[in-house]
């Protein structure tokens, strides 16, 4: 369990300042858009792509704010970079016209195009990793016309591992039954005070941000070293986001565990600075309906990037208008209030208890539309859940607020003192609470 003292302690450590992009755009809200990886695996081509960002079109997802085409792992030849130029090549195969000729008809939409690489010698499939390539591979992304870089964390030379002893406390082993047990309670194993922003995963991943600096253009720095070294304390410092875990599977247990972990990390999350808890698996596995609500709006009211994963020719009417939720979407993407929900109260469990099965179910945020108040219901069956006003620190000095159903936009009226809702197994209710003069009984 983490102690409020440490939690405290750990915010009070640093106070990272933002990596602003040029165009004073780039980055500065959670990214919306597509990614290739959960939907298709390294099973990708050209065609891809192109069918993503029509159906972002066609499906209005374009309208609501997605607007990035992400290539993942497995675009590039597999056996080596080009011997006089040093480039990475592209997998003419997959991609005839390059990536600069998908890059340009992805654009011609209207739309952003990303790429991938690793702070390594290889990708996690075994292709070109970037690692002592940075100002090539940096070069090269802006001439194609690159806009995103995902940048993941496999193959990592022995060299980087020098100095980094810490590195091997994973945050995924703070699963109470996971292989590294012993983690619980121990965020690191590094001696108080240990500036994880001097440490080798961040020389790594600060020799891309130094290499995209460079080039002129705006591009999106995407860090994905599944929350190691402590990213969350000096990422806004190098990156505009960074991932907090693990690779996400499309298990209520691994969107859960998600949850738990990152709200605990929420105070790092502001403009330029993005917990990312990786992308999207709404329309992918075992998710329940319920569950597929929830993981929807915890990645939203956190300000996660929200990266849709599935294919996007035989998505369900109902996945769809969980992505399109315009509530929910305003909130993520609020461009005058930077912070993310958090929780005000864990609900099952004592306040601040670290549990992956039953984190913290009541979680507030303001926006520009009012409050978002979210209930989770992390018990195998339904439970009525209160949202007491006195509890919410954005609603406490006030008795009478109007309320929406974020999920159906429905008006719930003028709700003195609390709201209660009754909540399916593993749901969410989501609430927009705000003052209104007609609703007003001080
Ligand atoms: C680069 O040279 C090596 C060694 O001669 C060769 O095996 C490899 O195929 C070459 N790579 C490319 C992309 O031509
Ligand atoms: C923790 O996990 C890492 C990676 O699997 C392993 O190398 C290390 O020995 C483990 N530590 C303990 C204490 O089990
Ligand atoms: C998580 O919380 C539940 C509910 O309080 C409890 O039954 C369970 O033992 C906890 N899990 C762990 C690993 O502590």
């Amino acid at each position: 369990m983490y102690t409020k003292q440490f939690l405290q302690a750990s915010l009070l450590a640093s106070v990272a300042s933002a990596l602003v992009s040029k165009d004073g755009v780039t980055g500065k809200l959670p990214a919306l858009g597509w990614n290739s990886w959960n939907a298709f695996r390294c099973d990708i081509n050209e065609e891809k792509f192109l069918t993503a960002g029509q159906k972002l079109i066609d499906l209005g997802l374009a309208k609501a704010g997605y607007n990035y085409v992400n290539i993942d792992d497995c675009w590039s030849i597999k056996s080596g970079r080009d011997n006089t130029t040093q480039r990475i090549l592209p997998d003419l195969t997959k991609f005839p016209d390059g990536i600069d000729g998908t890059a340009k008809k992805i654009h011609d939409m209207g739309l952003k195009i990303g790429i991938y690489s690793d702070a390594g010698k290889t990708t996690c499939a075994g292709y070109p990793g970037s690692l002592y390539y940075e100002d090539i591979d940096a070069a090269t992304w802006a001439e194609w016309g690159i806009d995103y870089l995902k940048y993941d964390n496999c193959d990592v030379p022995s060299e980087y591992w020098t100095g980094d002893e810490y590195h091997a406390c994973h945050p995924d082993y703070n699963h109470p039954t996971g292989p590294n047990a012993t983690c619980v309670n121990d965020p690191g194993l590094a001696p108080a005070g240990y500036d994880w922003s001097k440490s080798r995963t961040a020389e790594r991943y600060t020799r891309m941000t130094t290499a995209l600096l460079k080039q002129d253009r705006n591009i999106l720095y995407s860090i994905c070293n599944w929350g190691q070294a402590a990213i969350e304390t000096y990422g806004a410092n190098i990156g505009h986001s960074w991932r907090m875990t693990d690779d996400i599977f499309p298990v209520w247990s691994e969107v859960i565990h998600i949850i738990n972990y990152n709200s605990f990390k929420l105070n790092y999350v502001d403009f330029w600075a993005h917990n990312d808890a990786d992308m999207l698996e709404v329309g992918n596995g075992d998710l329940t309906p319920e569950e597929t609500r929830s993981h929807f709006a915890l990645w939203a009211a956190m300000k996660s990037p929200l990266l849709i994963g599935t294919s996007l020719d035989s998505i369900s009417s109902d996945n769809l208008a969980i992505l399109k939720n315009k509530y929910l979407l305003a909130f993520n993407q609020d461009d005058v209030n930077g912070a993310p929900a958090m929780p005000y109260k864990w609900g099952i469990n004592p306040d601040w208890t670290y549990n992956d099965t039953h984190p913290a179910e009541f979680y507030s945020g303001a926006s520009k539309a009012g409050t978002l108040v979210l209930m989770l219901n992390t018990l195998e069956t339904e439970a009525e859940k209160a949202a007491v006003w006195s509890e919410i620190p954005q609603l406490s000095n006030g008795k009478c607020f109007q309320v929406t159903n974020v999920w159906t936009g429905e008006d719930l009226g003028c709700v003195s003192e609390s709201y209660k809702a009754k909540v399916a197994r593993h749901d969410t209710a989501v609430l927009l609470v705000s003052k209104s003069s007609s609703c007003d009984c001080k």
